[in-house]
């Protein structure tokens, strides 16, 4: 193992975090990935990353002071490699140190075949290579900045009092009622009454179900876990397999629910803002073509999320004179480009779209005292469209079964779920945002398949 991180040497030098073994001169020796390598027949310098930061670090290296000087002049792009060295500090320099090498030692060669070399990569190409995109500065950002918004997330809701649960990946229901589940099964012919769990299985689609139980004993929770969906939808922003982030509170209605989510987005984008400096600097100015990413979250950060109904939203859309493809009706649910045009164009940000018509929500939502409309909330933002969908639910027995009857579903196996309403049932709400639509908003990134590790979509298993 080396005995420092290429981050641990930046923070020290930068002062940020200080550490006394690392003064000008100091040995060093660290382990990393060649980006580059240079030389003349004196001197040699690498480009090293080690994943411990954003930033690579200069190694220099000379001809009268390492024996294998050729043979390390040879290394190409991608081989891993050992440097032991001093540390030098270098205030004047476009980077604050380098590292002046006395071994080099190759720890696991290249081949010249590797195909991230020196020039820019396109998306598209980069998804034939997920095991090697990790390496690449776009992913290095993005998948950084993924751990960060998880690690936030769980921090904001253990400071707000909120109880971590984990809800099942196998279930028996299909919370949204939308059709949309994978089967799990260990037989061939479908017999699902001689399946294994003697009854029809499948992933889940949402963890909401089950964690509304909890909620009705811990008072507020969340569970954050992947969820599945077999949606035949070939778009930027679907995924079969993503992730997603659900809290539940009791004692909580819509108004309540609204202010958890924009407070839990503008703690995370302050944490990123905070902690991925490097990252954001690079997708602004690299991926973001517009270059206005620092300032879109600062001001997003620093903003009044606006809220308007779904029928306000109906008239907006009739009355803006724009030509959708498809027609604007009252009981319609909104497609792509009515949900950009809300955000992008009449909100121009962040909005909290409220009071749906029931009959395109899903049966849990607790119907408004209109008869018509439910307690539900989409929040929208620019670039992506949903990113949050959340809801109150329905508190009262009768009306739930009424409309599960209306809406034709099986109440057997959601007795349970009834039960929550018979037994110390309260008002209470959640809602559900999808951690890769969050991440495409916070990277600027426009498609979903370049914010997953290994990317699940139609037709797509590669690996
Ligand atoms: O709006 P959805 O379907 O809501 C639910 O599942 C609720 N049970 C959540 C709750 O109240 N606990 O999904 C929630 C979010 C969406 O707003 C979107 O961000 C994301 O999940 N999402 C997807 N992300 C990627 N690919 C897909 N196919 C997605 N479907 C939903
Ligand atoms: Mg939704």
């Amino acid at each position: 193992m080396a005995d420092y991180l290429i981050d641990e040497i930046y923070k020290s030098v930068k002062g940020l975090v200080p550490n006394d073994g690392l003064c000008d001169g100091a040995p060093v020796t660290v382990e990393g990935w060649i980006r580059t390598n240079r030389s003349n027949n004196k001197i040699g310098f690498i480009s090293l990353n080690d994943g411990s930061c954003f930033s690579c670090c200069q190694v220099v290296y000379e001809a009268d002071k390492l024996g294998n000087y050729a043979d390390i002049a040879k290394l190409l792009t991608g081989c891993a490699v050992k440097i032991t060295g001093r540390l030098v500090i270098t205030p004047d320099a476009k980077q604050p140190f380098e590292i002046n090498a006395t071994e080099i030692e190759l720890l696991g060669d290249c081949d010249a075949s590797y195909p991230l070399q020196k020039k820019r990569h396109s998306l598209e190409f980069l998804r034939e290579i997920p095991h090697l995109r990790p390496r690449t500065n776009t992913f290095m950002a993005v998948f950084k900045i993924r751990s960060i918004i998880s690690q936030s997330l769980h921090e904001f809701f253990r400071q707000n009092g909120f109880t971590y649960i984990h809800t099942p990946i196998i279930t028996g229901n299909d919370a949204e009622g939308a059709g949309e589940t994978f089967t799990v099964t260990t037989r061939t012919d479908g017999d699902y009454n001689n399946d294994f769990f003697g009854k029809h299985a499948c992933l889940t689609v949402s963890g909401q179900l089950h964690a509304e139980p909890f909620a009705l004993a811990f008072g507020k929770v969340y569970t954050f876990g992947p969820t599945f969906r077999a949606e035949n939808s070939n778009t930027p922003y679907h995924a079969s397999e993503f992730w997603m982030i659900e809290p539940e509170m009791a004692f909580c209605d819509l108004k309540g629910d609204m202010a958890v989510m924009e407070a839990m987005l503008k703690h995370v984008i302050n944490d990123v803002l905070e902690n991925a400096k490097d990252e954001l600097k690079f997708l602004n100015d690299f991926v973001v073509e517009t270059h206005d990413l620092i300032e879109k979250l600062e001001r997003v950060a620093n903003s009044d999320f606006k809220v308007i109904t779904y029928t306000e939203a109906v008239d907006y859309l009739k009355n803006s004179g724009e030509k959708f493809e498809y027609p604007v009706e009252w009981g319609m649910d909104f497609y792509k480009e009515h949900e950009m045009y809300i955000c992008e164009k009449i909100a121009k940000g962040p909005v909290f779209l409220i009071d749906f018509p029931k009959e395109i929500k899903a049966f849990y939502m607790k119907l408004n005292a209109d008869g018509k409309t439910v307690a539900a909330c989409d929040l929208l933002v620019p670039g992506v469209g949903e990113l949050i969908g959340g809801s109150q639910r329905e508190e009262h027995y009768d009306v739930l079964e009424k409309k599960m009857d209306e809406m034709g579903m099986e109440k057997e196996s959601l007795e349970w779920y009834l039960d929550l309403r018979k037994y110390g049932g309260v008002p209470h709400s959640g809602f559900g945002l999808g951690l890769e639509r969050f991440l495409m908003y916070v990277t600027g990134v426009s498609n979903i398949r370049d914010v997953l590790p290994y990317a699940r979509t139609p037709k797509n298993l590669k690996f």
